[in-house]
């Protein structure tokens, strides 16, 4: 599998997530400065403040791009680097760097490709109104001509914006991401003065006879749950609406204006509605879809919708109301997104179809497997992608690119440095870069243009190459009739062009199968019931969309023990799913010791109370089996990190039994490494400390209580804080400051790590962040 000759294979990164050197050479403040810098925002409680430090490393990783063989390396320009204040003054010293970075590429026969923004706004221009302010898109285009001046003579090519639905959604709608603000209003006015700004940003640059600009959108299929299966599936018309919807805010905003000079007619009244269309001024839309060259491609996974009458909408949605955004059953990464390779194909032929003649590129594309080197299923992403790319130009598809997300592990915004996006591993306590499997991979395939000898052709492959589902591959083999002949005859096509066969004993197999999972609660007790129950009612109606019946089975004793056990020595069922394996219990390790995939809910690290009652860490349990567990010690800490920006100084902890428990500890005394700890509410009190941090929610109600009764004052005389295992916290007075579990996205990724493992995919622990939920029991004042 060859690519076209001067297919440009590259890598691409940006200023906030690599450069660190925060405030050196002149550098003025961005909003992820002050976003992260805030409690709470990201999940570890990171900042870019250092990142990969590559400011000063530059040219080692300039080294290590050379070391690929890379064609291309995207970046983008730090703004507040350029022009502290956002505007007028230019720091020189701020473009000297990226003057010393491109000379540096040069010499290494690097092509640079600038991205004038990655989302880091100057601080100063977000204090006079930032995106939702139309001086905002002037601002830019300045900027943009003072980079230029000085870079114009040596890049290739220019990107103006990268992503703007992520910068005015999670941003100024969501709120997940800088600035933080929460206005539908100001997303959509957002949104548009980013077009605008991309249009007079590409105006300035043709005028100073830039070679090549761009603008790189992320873009993905907007699919039913059904056509996630059967992409040639009818929609009913209450689903068809929803996926136009979602589309429009998603793609078409962007598409639409930059490439067609016009807003689509139903994206104008969702706007309308929320915004009004003042902002949208005459003239604008010609500006906007001033012509480019390339359009670059950011595609991690598709979004899965359905209609559903009474769904709210999503906050980065504003008028998603009645669209249910589905779970999507199958492989995932760590991040939890969906592996949909055959989406890439999918959407390079669309943007081919609707938009013909344009050149595209592949801007981004990679994905988080955690941390380690030896790292197959990233090279399994990135291949299969690469091959659906491939796909795509066999049609005719003028696809110029492809650039890996990204050269090295990075901060990755509101996530902070749990996530691992890298071709090369960074150890950020030393700053080594270290090659994963997948960067000698990546060197290889561009060393060959191309990738080796296709390997055995799977269901996906063919999917891939005739651009249709896996179940219309396998009704074509099989010989129905339902499917079109137009469809048929590509995938025979596909079928003949890679020589696939069928793979009768794969089939028996699949047909050997229960068509059973089981839900198993290791009892008696559980700390948590309102989580187990949401995550027991949300795994099932995932597993039960995908055609499985749900068992759910009680082990609270020996003898169910041993009935679970049977069931999975005899296959009565084709998989479990064992939550939570929180105590001293040995049926996990018995579990694992069968051949049954797996599933655990709880971290490996189980927490134990020896006899003086002191809290001792013990046992790695999971026995290399899917682990699907809550970051309870990124949630300590951020409760620690939290409570030191508001001056406390004598915190305590008021623990419980449980693994979670020991986790939750352990991340706030990372923190305050003195904190004094116990399992008993007045005892704890008694030591006078100024704040307590309970590890789950009925700790909290019991330590309010002993506070009241000791004539306390919450939060003026002592600061409580909790873990929002469930709903408590919200309803004492004052409400709980608490640590938000992600209980949907939890049984979401348990259901998704038992179908993978069902399917035989290699399933990677996961680790969900948590994020702090800020109420009156630690701010007086507050919610
Ligand atoms: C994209 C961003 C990039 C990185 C990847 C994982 O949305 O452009 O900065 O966060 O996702």
């Amino acid at each position: 599998m060859r690519f076209p000759d001067g297919f440009v294979w590259g890598v691409s990164t940006s200023a906030y997530q690599i450069e660190g050197a925060a405030a050196e050479d002149g550098r003025g403040p961005s909003i992820w400065d002050t976003f992260s810098h805030a409690p709470g925002r990201i999940a570890d409680g990171s900042t870019g403040d250092e990142a990969c430090d590559h400011y000063h490393r530059h040219a080692e990783d300039v080294g290590l791009m050379k070391g690929l063989g890379v064609r291309a390396y995207r970046f983008s320009v730090s703004w507040s680097r350029v022009m502290p204040d956002g505007a007028e003054k230019v720091n020189a010293a701020g473009l000297d760097f990226y003057e010393r970075l491109t000379d540096e590429l040069l010499g290494q026969g690097i092509a640079p490709y600038a991205t004038l923004y990655h989302w880091d706004l100057p601080q100063a221009l977000e204090d006079r109104g930032g995106w939702p302010s139309r001086d905002t898109a002037e601002r830019f285009a300045d900027y943009a001509a003072a980079v230029h001046e000085r870079l114009g003579d040596r890049v290739d090519t220019w990107f103006t914006i990268n992503e703007p639905w992520v910068a005015a959604f999670l941003g100024y709608a969501a709120g997940t991401h800088a600035p933080g603000r929460r206005s539908a209003a100001e997303a959509f006015r957002s949104a548009h003065h980013m077009l605008l700004a991309h249009g007079l940003a590409a105006g300035a640059l043709r005028e100073a006879g830039a070679r090549r600009i761009g603008v790189a959108l992320n873009l993905s299929p907007v699919l039913t749950p059904g056509q996630l299966g059967d992409q040639d599936q009818e929609l009913t018309p209450e689903d068809a609406g929803a996926v136009s919807r979602i589309d429009a805010l998603l793609n078409r905003q962007f598409l639409d204006p930059m490439l067609r000079g016009s807003y689509p007619p139903e994206l104008l009244e969702v706007v309308g509605r929320y915004a009004g269309l003042d902002h949208v001024r005459d003239g604008d839309l010609d500006l906007i879809a001033r012509p480019i060259d390339v359009l670059g491609v950011n595609y991690y996974a598709p979004h899965v919708v359905q209609a559903q009458p009474s769904q709210p909408g999503e906050p980065a949605f504003p008028g998603s109301e009645g669209v249910l955004f589905a779970a999507t059953p199958g492989p995932a990464t760590a991040m939890g997104w969906p592996i949909v390779p055959s989406g890439l194909t999918v959407l390079l032929r669309r943007l081919a179809a609707d938009h013909p003649g344009l050149d595209l590129m592949v801007t981004e594309n990679g994905a988080d497997f955690g941390d380690g080197a030896r790292d197959a299923d990233r090279v399994a992403f990135i291949e299969a992608h690469v091959r659906a790319a491939h796909a795509a130009i066999s049609d005719g598809v003028r696809l110029r690119g492809f650039l890996a997300w990204t050269l090295m592990d990075n901060f990755e915004w509101a996530d902070g440095y749990r996530r691992k996006f890298g071709l090369v591993h960074v150890d950020f306590a030393t700053q080594r870069r270290t090659e994963r499997d997948s960067a000698r991979w990546f060197r290889e395939m561009i060393a060959r243009n191309g990738l080796p000898a296709a390997p055995r052709p799977t269901l996906e492959t063919v999917a891939a190459r005739a651009g249709v589902s896996r179940a219309t591959v396998s009704r074509v083999v099989n010989g129905e009739a339902s499917v079109r002949p137009e469809v048929r005859a590509r995938v025979q096509a596909a079928v003949e062009e890679l020589g696939y066969v069928p793979n009768q004993a794969a089939r028996s197999l699949v047909t050997r199968r229960t068509g059973t999972v089981a839900l198993v609660l290791s009892g008696p007790r559980h700390d948590n019931a309102a989580l187990v129950s949401a995550v027991v009612q949300y795994a099932t109606s995932v597993l039960e969309a995908s055609g499985h019946q749900v068992r759910l089975m009680l082990a609270d004793s020996e003898r169910s023990h041993r009935r679970v056990l049977a069931e999975a020595e005899g296959r009565h069922v084709d998989g479990m799913i064992l939550l939570p394996p929180d105590r001293q219990d040995p049926l996990a390790e018995r579990l694992a010791k069968t051949d049954v995939p797996l599933v655990l809910l709880g971290g490996p690290v189980v927490a134990a109370f020896d006899a003086g009652g002191d809290l001792v860490v013990a046992a790695e349990r999971a026995g290399g089996r899917p682990v699907v567990a809550v970051d309870d010690a990124g949630g300590g800490a951020a409760v620690a990190r939290h409570l030191r920006e508001l001056g406390h100084t004598r915190p305590a902890v008021l623990t419980g039994p449980g693994a979670a428990a020991g986790e939750r500890v352990r991340g706030f005394l990372e923190v305050f490494p003195r904190a004094e700890v116990s399992d008993d509410a007045g005892r704890l009190l008694d030591r006078r400390p100024d704040a307590v941090f309970a590890v789950t929610d009925p700790l909290a109600l019991e330590v309010l209580g002993a506070a009241r009764e000791a004539g306390l004052r919450v939060p003026e005389d002592l600061a409580v804080a909790g873990f929002g295992d469930g709903e408590a916290g919200r309803h004492t007075i004052p409400a709980l400051t608490t640590v938000a579990v992600p209980v949907t996205e939890l049984a979401l990724a348990l259901a998704r790590s038992l179908l993978s493992a069902l399917d035989g995919q290699p399933v990677a622990p996961s680790v969900l962040p948590v994020h702090l939920e800020v109420r009156g029991s630690t701010v007086s004042g507050g919610r």
